[in-house]
């Protein structure tokens, strides 16, 4: 197989990449796989960029995508503290690998020598000098928000901008607006609610639906839908875009997350959500019913989650569903957890930054050298939702149907992707994957986590 792509292969993915509103995952995939082979073939980024098809195929990549290739993350880290020394490459790059670093919280490790260039070149950029790409390079390590010299720049800099300065404003502005409609007081909720100010999770940029593919609505419209421990808005936009003439309330701790979705939703033209702050576990308070309940990756993450999902209970409307995703066991996470807790790390940007330089410097057969291959690895938020969170539970299968049961509920189907699905029919092939919790249980035993991350679960009351 040769080491590099042919110019019609690159070029094929930059037009895909450059299509608009639709699923842009499979060509930043293709993207990711050919820069990375194009980095490990020439060593570093800039041979790539005398290539004018890779220069647009990087330029595509740094804004829309997420580096989770650890060659490639190493390459995009010497290339930026290159550029710290010497600003040499066409600004619109350098925008890129800003928008790049910015989205991913600038996760990349930074060295001592790296951190000492970027005040002197602060100091440059406030007396007026420096130009338009080093003004880009200094984004590149921090947000410019805040940064009084970075108006000199708003035009030639303008997605930078709008997405260091005026889209966080915007949010500051919404924050302001977000209806509290329970107290939050347990003192886990208090904690689970501090690192969700500090660390939305997940800082999504696309929803990655194909709108004109959304699937079918079910159910008859017209239906309440609550949305509970929403987060920064992915699920409750892509289920209220999927059926308008439904309405959406989306529950979530964080103010600071909420402020993130209202922003998305206002972007996305999305009308039929009502964001609200509160605490699951005081949802008798809100004094509502719906016909749908839904939360996803939440439960895991309260001091007793029987007692928010019997919370949940109350607010369903006579009738109605309820679903949940719940975390499984996860050999990768724990071992992750082990390592940050043996080395002492904080939840900070230092130290979720020295974790991941940890990991990256494991051996391929440690069990958490697998974290490079999860998604959240590899920004900052996501990183402190895997690794460092406050408060999480995992479950078995019987421990899940346990806790539902203490809260009222049995398990009444299993939601699992069409790889388990086939595992499944191959192994079980008399058993209904919907509703047979010992077969799962069993082909669990034989395949250790095949319905990770989560259980996604409907339930019914007992
Ligand atoms: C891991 S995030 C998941 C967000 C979203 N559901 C998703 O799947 O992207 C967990 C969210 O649940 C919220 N949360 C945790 N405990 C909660 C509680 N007791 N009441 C309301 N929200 C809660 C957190 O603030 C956080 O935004």
């Amino acid at each position: 197989m040769s080491d590099t792509a042919s110019p019609t292969l690159v070029r094929k993915v930059v037009l895909a990449l450059r299509q608009r509103d639709c699923d842009l995952r499979p060509a930043l995939s293709a993207a990711q796989r050919i820069l990375a082979q194009e980095v490990q073939a020439a060593g570093a980024i800039q041979p790539l960029l005398g290539r004018e098809e890779l220069r647009d195929l990087l330029e595509l990549f740094l804004i829309h995508g997420r580096t989770m290739k650890p060659a490639l993350e190493a390459a995009l880290t010497r290339w930026r503290a290159h550029l710290l020394a010497v600003a040499d490459a066409p600004a619109a790059l350098v925008t890129a690998l800003a928008v790049h670093c910015f989205n991913n919280e600038y996760v990349f490790t930074e060295s001592a020598a790296e951190t000492m260039l970027v005040d002197p070149l602060r100091g440059r950029l406030n007396a007026g000098e420096g130009t338009v790409t080093e003004a880009a390079v200094f984004a590149a390590y921090r947000p410019l928000a805040g940064e009084a010299w970075a108006t000199r720049f708003a035009e030639s800099l303008e997605v930078l901008h709008r997405i260091h300065i005026e889209e966080p404003a915007r949010e500051a502005v919404l924050r302001r607006s977000v209806a509290r409609v329970t107290p939050v007081a347990d003192a886990i909720s208090l904690d689970v609610q501090r690192q969700y100010e500090q660390n939305p999770y997940p800082r999504w940029q696309r929803l990655d639906v194909d709108r004109a593919r959304m699937p079918a609505r079910t159910g008859a419209p017209g239906r309440r839908v609550l949305i509970a421990g929403c987060g920064t808005g992915k699920q409750p936009l892509t289920m209220a875009l999927a059926a308008p003439e439904d309405s959406f309330w989306a529950l979530d701790l964080s103010a600071a997350s909420l402020a993130y979705a209202m922003r998305k939703a206002e972007e996305a033209g999305v009308g039929n959500i009502t964001f609200v702050q509160g605490d699951i576990l005081e949802l008798a308070k809100f004094d509502a019913t719906f016909d749908a309940v839904v939360s996803s990756g939440v439960l895991h993450h309260l001091d007793d989650p029987a007692r928010g999902l019997a919370a949940l209970g109350t607010a369903l409307a006579p009738g109605g569903s309820l679903k949940i995703e719940v975390y499984t066991q996860s050999v990768a996470v724990d071992a992750g957890i082990a390592l940050r807790r043996e080395h002492g790390l904080p939840p900070t940007p230092e130290g979720i930054r020295g974790f991941r330089e940890l990991v990256c410097a494991l051996p391929g057969g440690h069990p958490a050298a697998r974290l490079t291959a999860f998604e959240d690895f590899h920004a900052t938020s996501e990183c402190r939702d895997l690794v460092f969170h406050v408060k999480e539970h995992r479950y078995t299968l019987p421990r899940l149907a346990d806790m539902c049961a203490t809260a009222g509920f049995r398990i009444a189907r299993v939601y699992a992707g069409a790889a388990p699905l086939a595992r499944f029919a191959a192994r079980f092939p008399d058993a209904d994957p919907d509703t047979d919790l010992a077969a799962w249980s069993a082909l669990e035993g034989e395949e250790p986590e095949i319905l990770a991350p989560m259980y996604r679960v409907s339930l019914a009351r007992i």
